[in-house]
């Protein structure tokens, strides 16, 4: 009789706790916040049929969706616990582990995605992921999703000055967001992703900040009337699973988990400028949205507005990481 193999992120045993054979089935659940259409939920849901295709259905990789499982602030904790096997949660909130994962949340750090993927997969990346081992959590790929853009209830968002008074939701954990809007003359709410909607449509918030995905994969833009295309700051992902489960895993199973995610990330970051395009497509042509594109002299305001950040976060973040960013510009 195959036992299915529950594992706890911490031995490999069966339901009644006794020692299993490795060969037996392996079920990981992968847990994430966004909508399935969207680059980190298509690339789950890829990640997990090659998987289970190529380990001739040893492993099962059982995807979560859109907070179902855990939402914001749950996901990290479950991950450590080993209530769930693998998360992708964005950079940004990976900051209440250690605060230098806040330098991806700079705003105009980076200019296009080539930047991002030279920080991330060179020396940057490399010293991000080692604030990751003592939590007992093994990195296993950056994700991208895109770009973020304003939006909000109440006016066209053009001058630093327009932000004056209001109230925007920033993500969880990241200090570099909420004085981002703070520099603005707004005021920033952390909040859950799953409670962004509600917020806004029950105008506890006046806007938001995101990407073309998740903008339109959450409908935000059927309360947002005003739309400033600002390509301020990035959101990207972090792939983790649990480290103890991972050292727990067979060796030729680990083989294929590796190569099947890179092979999934070279994929999810081709889709996930294409689909970004294709859900700005989708929002202007919805007529309900007033779409402003920031013109260079617009965007060197907003820069020179929020240039103080990099200067006051430079002890959180560290001199040396921000350097090697800056010096990726160029
Ligand atoms: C957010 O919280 O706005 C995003 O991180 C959600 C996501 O995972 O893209």
């Amino acid at each position: 009789m195959a036992v299915v193999l529950i594992t706890t992120g911490c031995d490999r045993r069966g339901p009644d706790g006794e020692q299993v054979d490795p060969r037996e089935k392996i079920v990981i659940k992968f847990s994430h916040v966004v909508a399935e259409d969207t680059p980190k939920g298509q690339a789950a849901r890829r990640f997990a049929r090659l998987v289970q295709e190529r380990t001739g259905g040893r492993v099962e990789v059982q995807v979560f969706p859109n907070s179902v499982l855990y939402k914001d602030g749950e996901e990290l904790d479950a991950l450590q616990k080993g209530a769930v096997q693998i998360i992708a949660p964005t950079t940004s909130k990976l900051s209440s582990l250690a605060p230098q994962w806040q330098l991806l949340d700079l705003p105009y750090l980076f200019e296009n995605e080539e930047q991002v993927h030279k920080a991330l997969d060179g020396e940057i990346g490399k010293k991000l992921f080692a604030t990751l081992e003592p939590h007992n959590i093994h990195p296993l790929a950056f994700w991208d999703n895109g770009f973020k853009q304003m939006t909000n209830s109440k006016r066209p968002l053009v001058h630093p000055r327009d932000f004056a008074g209001l109230t925007f939701r920033v993500m969880i954990n990241s200090q570099v967001l909420e004085e981002q809007f703070r520099k603005l003359g707004a005021s920033a709410t952390q909040m859950p992703f799953n409670d962004v909607y509600g917020a806004l449509s029950g105008n506890q918030v006046d806007g938001q900040e995101n990407t073309m995905s998740n903008i339109y994969s959450q409908r935000f833009y059927q309360v947002q009337p005003y739309m400033t295309v600002s390509n301020h700051g990035y959101i990207g992902y972090v792939v983790l699973t649990n480290a103890t489960f991972w050292r727990s895993l067979p060796p030729d199973i680990r083989e294929i988990i590796e190569e099947t995610m890179a092979e999934v990330t070279r994929w999810e970051r081709e889709q996930a400028a294409h689909i970004n395009d294709k859900n700005f497509r989708q929002i202007k042509e919805s007529g309900k949205v007033q779409v402003h594109i920031l013109t260079a002299e617009e965007r060197a305001e907003w820069q020179a507005a929020l240039e103080p950040l990099y200067e006051q976060f430079k002890p959180v973040i560290g001199a040396e990481l921000l350097e090697e960013a800056f010096c990726l510009k160029g």
